[in-house]
């Protein structure tokens, strides 16, 4: 989005028709959560039964939590702190909580957005064979890239100075105007590579782990993790769908548009698993199940040396990707500047430079903690898992929680679907709203807190 954001604005800017919102918050949506965050989460936390937990949670928290912020930015016109504030100033905290949640993982999604510039480089400097190559003590190019201390900080600079860039010039429209053509062909792009995988030899037990599911594999921690993917992949529980609707037309229909933004954004996420996890299997080495951040980046490339034309499709592939994450940092960046002006009552400028200050320092510490830090751990993980738990397993679901009591009792779902409704057409699943709403989601977030606690200082086992 590139309208400015600011609480104190009284004309705010419109997304120009009803497919300019959907197409805005679909490109905020649409990044690394899909492509690099889904499919390992997917691989490590079970397979079949995270997807299915993933599909049936998108369908009923994920689209009454995105119907709710998009409709409270939409009501107050202002973004995540103002918009609590306005409606019930005590609260003011749940915005506050909300905006913590996009200063920590700019930083660290500025890494891996590193992390797939230096894919995109290996893809358009070397051979393919290259790219998918052990050293002499078994560690893959990607190992050794990320434990090396100086590489993958260069990237990340990188990837945060052309966010910067662009943001400073102000081009983001621009940008996000590409983002209608490269959009649909990272959807065509991941279909061919999920295609391919899938027809590989071996590739079967692959496709039996991800899409069938087995009760063995319900914990809590499956259902966590299907909840906190759910949320960075939605944009959802940080503010930034309050921003986006805070933006949008009162006659645009926001049911429907939430669930554009819901099935084109699972899709993508669905195709990205299937790209990445048979694959695991016909390479022969289940064992990768569990590697996390770094699976898409061991894994593609045993896939495209396979592939004819790997090369070539191994360098688009990374350059849409690369793409996807742009827009998405360019909106978790903007997020960011937004929250420190309206927060703090800075202008532009100190705002931008506070917030690459920030970055940096999360940013250095989350890259160095696969090399020279790497023996700095916190519960067992090293910084960027850690920045990533702190965001997505404790803040997100807190926002959450408060966010349905907030809504559920305070405002009452009353506000939110007169809010839906004033567009002139029903809101068709209020029913279903209001249930989820009131009791099953804050119940649900409760529980899984709980036990999640329990299980991180070793009081149960799951
Ligand atoms: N949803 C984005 C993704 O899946 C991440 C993101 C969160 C982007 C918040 C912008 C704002 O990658």
């Amino acid at each position: 989005m590139s309208e400015k954001k600011s609480s104190t604005s009284t004309t705010r800017s419109n997304f120009t028709g009803k497919l300019g919102f959907v197409l805005a918050a679909a490109g905020s949506a649409v990044g690394l959560g899909n492509l690099w965050r889904f499919p390992y989460c997917a691989a490590k936390y079970g397979g079949g039964m995270f997807l299915f937990l993933y599909v049936i949670l998108a369908l009923t928290f994920g689209f009454s939590l995105m119907v709710a912020e998009i409709a409270i930015g939409r009501k107050t016109k202002l973004s995540a702190i103002g918009a609590f504030d306005k409606l019930k100033a005590e609260y003011y905290f749940i915005g506050v909580l909300a905006s913590l949640v996009p200063i920590i993982i700019t930083p660290y999604y500025s890494v891996i957005g590193g992390w797939v510039m230096k894919f995109l480089w290996m893809y358009i400097t070397n051979p393919v064979e290259q790219i998918a190559m052990t050293n002499e003590q078994g560690l893959t190019v990607f190992e050794e890239f990320i434990s090396s201390p100086v590489e993958p900080l260069i990237w990340f600079l990188l990837f945060l100075g052309i966010t910067i860039f662009i943001i400073a010039i102000g081009v983001e429209k621009g940008i996000e105007r590409s983002s209608k053509i490269l959009m649909p062909a990272l959807v065509l792009l991941v279909a061919v590579v999920a295609i391919y995988s899938c027809t590989l030899p071996g590739a079967i037990d692959g496709i039996k782990y991800y899409m069938m599911p087995n009760i063995n594999d319900l914990s809590v921690k499956t259902v966590l993790s299907a909840m906190t993917q759910l949320f960075y992949s939605l944009s959802l529980a940080m503010g930034i769908m309050i921003t986006y609707g805070s933006y949008m037309k009162k006659d645009i229909n926001i049911e429907t548009s939430v669930w554009q933004i819901e099935i084109f954004d699972t899709i993508i996420a669905f195709l990205a698993g299937l790209a990445i996890i048979p694959a695991v299997f016909a390479c022969g080495s289940p064992e990768n199940l569990k590697a996390g951040p770094s699976l898409m980046f061991i894994i593609l490339p045993q896939v495209f040396t396979r592939m004819r034309a790997g090369r070539f499709i191994a360098i688009l592939f990374f350059f849409l990707v690369f793409f996807a994450a742009l827009t998405s940092s360019i909106s978790l960046y903007e997020t960011c500047i937004s929250i420190i002006q309206d927060k703090f009552k800075q202008k532009r400028t100190p705002s931008i430079v506070f917030s690459l200050l920030i970055c940096i320092i999360i940013g250095l510490l989350s890259s160095l903690g696969y090399g020279p830090l790497s023996m700095i751990t916190f519960l067992g993980m090293q910084f960027l898992d850690l920045f990533d738990f702190i965001s997505n397993s404790v803040l997100m679901p807190i926002v959450a929680f408060f966010t349905c009591i907030f809504v559920g009792y305070i405002i009452k779902p009353k506000t939110i679907i007169h809010e839906v409704e004033s567009s002139g057409n029903e809101f068709k699943l209020k029913s279903l709203f209001t249930v989820v709403i009131k009791y099953i989601a804050p119940i649900l977030i409760v529980i899984i807190l709980i036990a999640s606690i329990l299980q991180a200082f070793g009081k149960i086992s799951m």
